[in-house]
């Protein structure tokens, strides 16, 4: 069932969100050659308790961290460690929260000192296909429209997007109705409704769309080897568009 949230609903997601935004630009600041990715999470979890919100990572099927963190090759639900960064390294963050018992999920990709021509381009151009995916949302739009923008747009920029793992409703649950597909057909699907709150996440790779699981059993890699970017945020369905919940 997709849910509809109330005036009361919307505003307790909206706190979740903006904490989930300040998280995000503050351990942008430590992405540094030399961190590990341990410490990373270590300052996320800090973070996200000192602000009054949850983790909704640590816990969740059994993920052992605050939040996941995905190196390069790692497309996502990677697991902070004693990895150092590197210069040139990219890191997605991908930061799932609650306050009041209200979720908001929001992931980017970030550069680590200087990065290549090739990966910068697939940092801008995932960021690229979750607006693009945006553009479609609105009360009325169909589900299949927004997955089938996301899709064209990767495509266009010559990236291929991973189809094992999509986006997805959000509210008292971390994980709600509808399921957000990053790719689909126009005009097909569910009809979006002013008041649906929905997490869209597109995760594509600069060669092979195929991933694979590794044996630590969460973190999902690609299956070439080549770099994987991620951005996510959390929306609410207006009647004439979208708002991010996620952002400034
Ligand atoms: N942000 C992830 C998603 O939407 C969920 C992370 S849950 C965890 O799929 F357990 F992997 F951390
Ligand atoms: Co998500």
């Amino acid at each position: 069932m997709v849910s509809i949230k109330s005036d009361r609903e919307i505003e307790l997601m909206k706190i979740a969100g903006h904490i989930n935004y300040l998280c995000h630009k503050y351990l942008e600041t430590k992405l540094k050659p030399g961190i590990t990715t341990k410490e990373i999470d270590d300052l996320a979890g800090k973070f996200i308790e000192e602000h009054g919100c949850i983790s909704s990572s640590k816990g969740y099927e059994g993920y052992p961290n605050n939040i996941c963190i995905s190196v390069n090759d790692e497309v996502v639900h990677g697991i902070g460690s004693d990895r150092v960064l590197e210069d040139g390294d990219i890191v997605s963050l991908d930061i799932c929260m609650s306050y009041k018992g209200y979720h908001s999920d929001s992931a980017a990709t970030y550069p680590v000192g200087t990065i290549s021509k090739r990966d910068q381009e697939l940092l801008d151009n995932t960021k690229g296909a979750l607006m693009a995916g945006l553009a479609e949302v609105k009360a009325g739009a169909k589900l299949g429209t927004v997955s089938h923008a996301i899709e064209t747009y990767a495509h266009e920029h010559g990236l291929s997007v991973v189809e094992e793992l999509c986006g997805h409703g959000i509210g008292t649950e971390l994980h709600e109705d509808p399921d957000v597909p990053n790719f689909g057909k126009e005009g097909t699907g569910l009809t979006l409704k002013a008041g649906m709150t929905l997490a869209i996440e597109p995760m594509l790779n600069l060669g092979t769309k195929h991933v694979y699981l590794l044996d630590d059993d969460w973190t999902v890699i690609t299956a070439d080897g080549e770099n994987s970017a991620h951005f996510e945020h959390t929306v609410l369905v207006l009647d004439d568009g979208y708002e991010i919940l996620t952002g400034e």
